[in-house]
């Protein structure tokens, strides 16, 4: 167990004040539709998001596997950056649920731009595959937390439209991403036809997701939740916890980011560090200098009570969130300093 574990915003355990809110949370059987916590979850994500309705899902991969099986149909391509969450980190599921291919554009940061989503789309000819689908994610887990700018999720709006593609947002840590820029819920709300949004990561929720899109898809898309045994029952206990992360930790996301920000700058000036990669929300990428054993480097932080993980060779990532004291960023600073 680690002291201070910032291998993920996952790891974060409910207080005592979101135990309570999940102990005192009315409950029903969601398969049968009657959970009256589940269902105000659900509404209030819709309402935020200014769409017909929403559905309430077990992880991020579920909600994205499920919106990729609803929109996808066998022989069809999506649209995404190389880094993606939907094609590295979730089991293949592109080719395993959707019987999809892909086509890659981005750069370095995690971000997508027109020109280079025009370029991956494929003719109207029976030699290739459809391409059907342009999926985004903000912020961008690989990229380094990055965000868009709403103008770039605008202009891969426009492209999306006039080619036909649907648009579905990986928004895991979207929250992050409209604390950071000031955007609004209801303008990503408008713009994307499916987006996916975590509530266990920064928000601080014990387990779940939220899919969001119209009423049609929405209803198409628990047809599907069922058919892969992600129907649950008294699921209001952790709607609960979902609402109260919504509710109260969207804001002191902020704290998080600035966290990430004074940790760069500290990581930085280090001597066994090679670079480190700006960080925009609460994600921070580093390398480390070629020479270094970079399992040796995270075995030493996790003897030392300090969980990080690595992204690919000689990159290290930490991850700032809710359950990070200001004392287990001295520990850090203390323990990195004497190495
Ligand atoms: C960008 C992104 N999308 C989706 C997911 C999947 O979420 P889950 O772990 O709940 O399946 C993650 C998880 O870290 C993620 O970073």
């Amino acid at each position: 167990m680690f002291t201070v574990d910032l291998r993920s915003d996952t790891v974060t355990r409910p207080t005592n004040a979101m135990r309570k809110a999940m102990m005192d949370s009315p409950v029903g059987d969601d398969v049968l539709g009657d959970d009256p916590t589940v269902i105000k979850l659900e509404r209030m994500m819709a309402e935020r998001f200014g769409t017909d309705s929403s559905m309430f899902c077990v992880s991020g991969t579920q909600a994205n596997q499920i919106a990729l099986m609803s929109h996808l149909s066998p022989g069809d391509e999506v649209i995404c950056h190389p880094y993606a969450h939907i094609y590295n980190y979730e089991g293949g599921g592109i080719a395993a649920n959707a019987h999809a291919s892909v086509a890659f554009t981005g750069d370095p940061r995690g971000i997508m731009h027109p020109d280079g989503v025009l370029s991956c789309i494929k003719a109207d000819d029976i030699h290739f595959p459809r391409t059907r689908l342009l999926a985004v994610e903000n912020t961008s887990n690989k990229g380094g937390g990055t965000c868009y700018e709403w103008e770039e999720i605008e202009a891969l709006r426009s492209v999306a439209a006039s080619n036909g593609l649907t648009f579905h947002l990986d928004g895991a840590r979207l929250y992050n991403a409209l604390v950071e820029k000031g955007h609004h819920e209801s303008d990503y709300g408008a713009a994307f036809d499916s987006i996916s949004i975590c509530l266990s990561k920064g928000l601080g929720a014990p387990i779940g997701s939220v899919l969001l899109g119209s009423s049609e898809f929405i209803e198409h898309a628990r047809r599907i939740r069922k058919r892969i045994g992600g129907g649950w029952r008294q699921a209001g206990f952790l709607a609960g916890a979902a609402i109260y992360a919504v509710e109260n930790n969207i804001g002191r996301l902020a704290i998080d980011h600035g966290a990430a920000k004074d940790m760069a700058v500290f990581l930085a000036q280090l001597p066994m560090i090679e670079s480190v990669v700006p960080p925009e929300t609460n994600v921070l990428i580093f390398k480390l200098q070629d020479d270094l054993d970079q399992d040796g480097f995270i075995k030493h932080l996790a003897e030392k009570g300090i969980g990080i993980s690595q992204m690919g060779p000689g990159k290290c990532r930490m991850v700032f969130h809710l359950d990070i004291s200001p004392n287990g960023i001295i520990h850090v600073k203390n323990t990195l300093s004497k190495f």
